[in-house]
């Protein structure tokens, strides 16, 4: 049996809101307008990673082709759209059940973080209006090196004054999965087995995730 659990970090784009969508979109948007291969299937593989490691997913071998001023400008203009989508959203765009799920381990005496790999994260728990929920932020600012980097979700636990054990990670990117596990962590995935199937615990949706499941997470 598990230590009891003591805290919940929750990624915050494709797991407290649909952030991920919009992140498409962006990626999307651009790559039609330069001509370049991208769909949603190629997308999967960017949840979780930086701006940056997520461009040079998409150009593979043609990121050689590109200067790193050119590169910059790319994750600026991406960046701009993506923000031009996320600053229209309202506490309306939570996810169903996430904001009930955060109100009941607050209610409980959980503490809850959001460690995410985004620069804009910030920005979108504002929008959301979800700050005042969280103990702590963690994001793409803080840490240099995005998930599977398991330094995002330590660094929670450590502000929290949490030890990995006593943590549980909710997450819908395989790269993150991967990453709460090198933090020594329970991690329940949102979203396909194919996505997340490396997690102790899978579900569609966090609308499928009782707060009682999520704090008797057994490990695998
Ligand atoms: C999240 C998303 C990624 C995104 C990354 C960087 O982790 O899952 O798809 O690329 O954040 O986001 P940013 O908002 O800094 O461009
Ligand atoms: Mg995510």
């Amino acid at each position: 049996m598990s230590q009891p659990t003591q805290a919940v970090i929750f990624d915050l784009d494709g797991v407290l809101t649909d952030t991920a969508e919009l992140h498409y979109q962006s990626w999307q948007w651009l790559m039609d307008e330069m001509g370049i291969p991208f769909d949603r299937q190629r997308n999967e593989a960017l949840r979780g990673l930086s701006r940056t490691e997520s461009l040079e997913t998409i150009l593979g071998d043609k990121s050689s082709e590109f200067t790193a001023e050119q590169k910059a400008e790319i994750a600026r203009r991406k960046n701009d759209d993506y923000l031009s989508r996320a600053m229209k959203m309202t506490p309306a765009d939570l996810l169903p059940g996430a904001g009930e799920l955060l109100n009941e381990l607050r209610r409980r005496g959980i503490l809850i973080a959001v460690a995410s790999s985004s620069r804009n994260a910030e920005a979108v728990l504002d929008r959301l209006q979800i700050r005042p929920l969280l103990d702590v932020l963690v994001d793409g600012n803080d840490v240099p090196n995005s998930k599977p980097n398991p330094r995002v979700f330590l660094e929670a636990a450590e502000r929290l004054g949490v030890p990995p054990a006593r943590c549980v990670v909710v997450e819908d990117a395989a790269s993150g999965v991967a990453a709460a596990r090198a933090a020594g962590m329970r991690v329940v995935g949102i979203g396909p087995a194919e996505r997340v199937g490396r997690a102790h615990r899978i579900k569609p949706a966090i609308a499928d995730l009782p707060a009682d499941e999520l704090l008797e997470l057994p490990e695998a």
